[in-house]
Parts: structure tokens; C-alpha cells; sequence
């Protein structure tokens, strides 16, 4: 069984003060989710790899980053090389193979997500491929979206086929959880909560990160 795990997103800390912010999560989180966008894939910009090279220099913490850009393959070396330790990309770019052994050729690890309204189905193909898939629970751009409790379907049906086919990838949740529906995400078979505004907009983010912990997984 694996170990569950926090991922805090980045994109809902203070960008004037992100190593501080970092610091503060940084005893009780598992990961960061460094939400990458470039404008194009979705209407927002936010981190590439410059950024990603700097925080490298303030945490050792597993940085996680989930690339919502149109063309994935011109940055994966450099954020190899800025010292990301996983790149996640989305399945509706298309046969994600090439890319996803990319991933794994520059030493890092591989994830493979989808949008709230992309099936399954979608997804089926690659699950042999990959260290990590993450479902979106909300449309990719934006933090503080409400969660959309439909797609814990797709965290079960990925349960499910995981057992059937004897493969092991580490099941992941992205957007608008809290610790109110942290359980549930759990009880549907969530290894990795992702959550921004849930802990960053937080007073004491790290008490969110524990509390998140605690409600989800007991
Ligand atoms: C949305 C991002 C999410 C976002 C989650 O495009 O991929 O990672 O940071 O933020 P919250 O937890 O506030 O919904
Ligand atoms: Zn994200």
C-alpha cells in the first residue's frame, strides 16, 4: 500500500514570498504541487522552470510539477535540469507515450492527468506508463474553484483497473480540496491530495496540512 501523501499547490502561496511560504508547510507536507501554465493550454501564466530552479535551492521537498502548456516536450529538460523531481502532463494533448518516456529519461517521475469532462477511457491506455495518475476535480487555470464530486468515479475506476491489471501508480486529486471533502476523496481511493487555497489561504497552513492528513486518512 502506498504512503498517502500532502501535495500543497504553490500557486495558492504568496508569489512575492514563496520560499517563506514553502518554509512554512515544509515539517508537515509531502510534496509541492508547482502548478505550471503557459497561457496557451490554459487562459493563466504562472512557473516555469526559472522558478522551479530557484525554490530548488530552498526545499528538498519532492517538487511536483503539473504542466498545463500546449507544447510539453520544447521544457521537460529544463525542468529536469532546474531540479523538478516529476512532470505530470495532460492526456488531451495527445499520445502521451512519447512524452511520459521523456519524463522518465531525464530521471524524473512521470504523471499522466485529465480534465473533469475527459472519460477514463482516455486515460486506460497508459496506465502501465506511469508513476502517477492525477484527476482533476476542477477545469485546469485556476485556483479556489469548488470541487467537482463526479470525478471521484475516476479515482475508483483507476482503483479498480490498478488491481486488475497488477499495476502500481500512485493515484492523485487536484482541485478544491479542502479538509471538509478530504475524507471522501480518500474513501474513493486517493493516495494524494493536491490542494492551494485549502491550505495556503489558510491562517495556519501547516495545521491545514496536518488536519488535512488526519481527516482523510485518520
Ligand atoms: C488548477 C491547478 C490546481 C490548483 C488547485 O489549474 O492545477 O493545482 O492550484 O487549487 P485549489 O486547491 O485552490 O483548488
Ligand atoms: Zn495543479
Amino acid at each position: 500500500m502506498t504512503a498517502k501523501k500532502i501535495a500543497p499547490s504553490i500557486l495558492a502561496a504568496d508569489f512575492a514570498n514563496l520560499a517563506a511560504d514553502i518554509e512554512r508547510v515544509a515539517a508537515d507536507a509531502d510534496l509541492l504541487h508547482v502548478d505550471c501554465m503557459d497561457g496557451h493550454y490554459v487562459p493563466n501564466l504562472t512557473i516555469g522552470p526559472p522558478v522551479v530552479k530557484a525554490l530548488r535551492k530552498h526545499t528538498d521537498l519532492h517538487l511536483d510539477c503539473h504542466l498545463m502548456v500546449t507544447n510539453p516536450q520544447v521544457l521537460l529538460r529544463d525542468f529536469a535540469d532546474a531540479g523538478a523531481d516529476g512532470c505530470t502532463i495532460h492526456v488531451e494533448l495527445g499520445d502521451p507515450r512519447p512524452l511520459l518516456e521523456r519524463i522518465h529519461n531525464l530521471g524524473m517521475r512521470a504523471g499522466l492527468t485529465l480534465e473533469p469532462e475527459t472519460p477514463f477511457s482516455a486515460v486506460e491506455p497508459y496506465l502501465g506508463d506511469i508513476d502517477v495518475l492525477l484527476v482533476m476535480s476542477v477545469r485546469t487555470g485556476f485556483g479556489g474553484q469548488p470541487f467537482i464530486a463526479s470525478v471521484l468515479d475516476k479515482v475508483r475506476a483507476a482503483r479498480r483497473a490498478m488491481s486488475e491489471r497488477g499495476l502500481s501508480f500512485e493515484i492523485s486529486i487536484d482541485g478544491g480540496i479542502k479538509i471538509e471533502n478530504a475524507r471522501l476523496a480518500a474513501e474513493a481511493g486517493v493516495d494524494i491530495l493536491v490542494s492551494g487555497t485549502g491550505i495556503f489561504a489558510q491562517p495556519d497552513p501547516a495545521a491545514a496540512v496536518r488536519q488535512m492528513r488526519t481527516t482523510a486518512w485518520g
